[in-house]
């Protein structure tokens, strides 16, 4: 079966019989500012990129990459959003068991669907908001596992881990011969906190990063891995030609070099979660995690009148979505995830939860 996401909303307007337009989509997690105005404007020469095949190297894009990184191109692999790269990676490691660090994003698991007895959790706890602990997480590596799968900032909490925190786990890894999945699609916030210069030594780092959500660009489709030239090589044999199409290529180049829209973003998403937590602290029967990006996890506490698929039925009715997160490891049908947007949608949010809840 099909794993749910955020962000579906043309299914929803099919079942609701509105247009996906009218929606107010509080389920994915995308820059509220929409995309880069320097790639808009390189629509001007939009025929160029329609009427040729997309470069097969994605030359210029990884030339931006390695820029903006400051890491070797030989270090970059571009693809069909960061999705592409969950789905290449069971082949090319071949793990006979990986941990997953949860509640995490489902598609990991999803990607060992055919390779029952593989997929560990090392689950964090909800009393803990959800922190990565260190010390325990080495215990549970000492037992050997083939991979690890860990993300940062993480898909659904929120939480992010301190570069120091995941060194210390990641240099325990190498010399346990475990591959690191490293999966910093919410890192663009943090970049001082990345773990990306770990691939120039090491061969057993692999980091996914994308270019959907803090870029803006969901329906490009863009998003790249950072990993050793060795490990990019094997991951090149297998993809498809042509994976990052032509747009996309276009799209990651001109976001990337368009600092005035970054620094803006990241300014832009601080006030507005600012402002949206201190309205959400008001309201009654809701606990909210600590986040570092531009979602947050909410829990109804048992004094609410209704669960979070209640909530999201409700919410409906005024065209805002939200994702209900019973299908995350370790949670269940009272939590439920925002994305940070607009502040005028925050707003509205809070306060169709205020009716609802007070
Ligand atoms: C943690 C995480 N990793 C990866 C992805 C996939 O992103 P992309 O659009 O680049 O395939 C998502 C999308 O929701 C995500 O939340």
């Amino acid at each position: 079966m099909r794993k749910k996401h955020g962000g579906n909303i043309y299914k929803v307007a099919r079942e609701k019989g509105v247009k996906a337009e009218s929606l107010i989509d509080f389920s994915a997690n995308i820059n509220p500012l929409g995309y880069s105005t320097r790639f808009k404007k390189s629509f001007a020469s939009i025929d160029n990129i329609i009427l040729n095949y997309p470069d097969q190297d994605a030359g210029e894009l990884i030339g931006a990459l390695a820029e903006y990184h400051g890491l070797a191109e030989e270090n970059f692999l571009t693809g069909n959003g960061s999705t592409e790269f969950i789905y290449l990676l069971p082949g090319i490691i071949r793990p006979k068991s990986v941990l997953i660090v949860a509640p995490a994003f489902t598609e990991y698991e999803q990607s060992y669907q055919r390779a029952k007895g593989v997929v560990f959790y090392f689950s964090t706890k909800e009393k803990d908001n959800f922190a990565v602990h260190a010390k325990d997480l080495l215990d549970e590596l000492k037992r050997g596992y083939s991979a690890l799968y860990i993300c940062n900032p993480v898909n659904p909490t929120g939480v992010l881990t301190s570069k120091d925190t995941l060194q210390e786990v990641f240099t325990f890894a190498q010399k346990k011969g475990t591959n690191v999945i490293l999966d910093e699609t919410f890192i663009d916030f943090h970049e001082d906190q990345s773990l990306k210069a770990g691939v120039k030594n090491y061969d057993n780092l692999y980091v996914l990063r994308s270019m959907t959500k803090f870029f803006g660009l969901p329906g490009i489709r863009a998003g790249y891995m950072i990993s050793h030239p060795k490990n990019i090589e094997k991951i090149r044999e297998k993809q498809e030609p042509w994976s990052t199409n032509a747009l996309a290529q276009r799209a990651g180049v001109e976001s990337l070099r368009d600092a005035s829209y970054i620094q803006k973003t990241i300014q832009y998403i601080k006030e507005a979660r600012k402002a949206f937590l201190a309205e959400l602290k008001k309201l009654p029967h809701l606990t909210i995690f600590p986040t570092q990006t531009n979602f947050m996890l909410l829990k109804l506490k048992d004094s609410a009148p209704l669960n979070a698929h209640e909530l999201y039925e409700k919410l409906l009715e005024k065209s805002i979505i939200i994702r209900t997160c019973e299908d995350f490891q370790g949670l269940n049908d009272r939590f439920f995830r925002i994305a940070v947007k607009k502040k005028n949608e925050n707003k509205k949010l809070a306060s169709e939860l205020k009716k609802i809840l007070s």
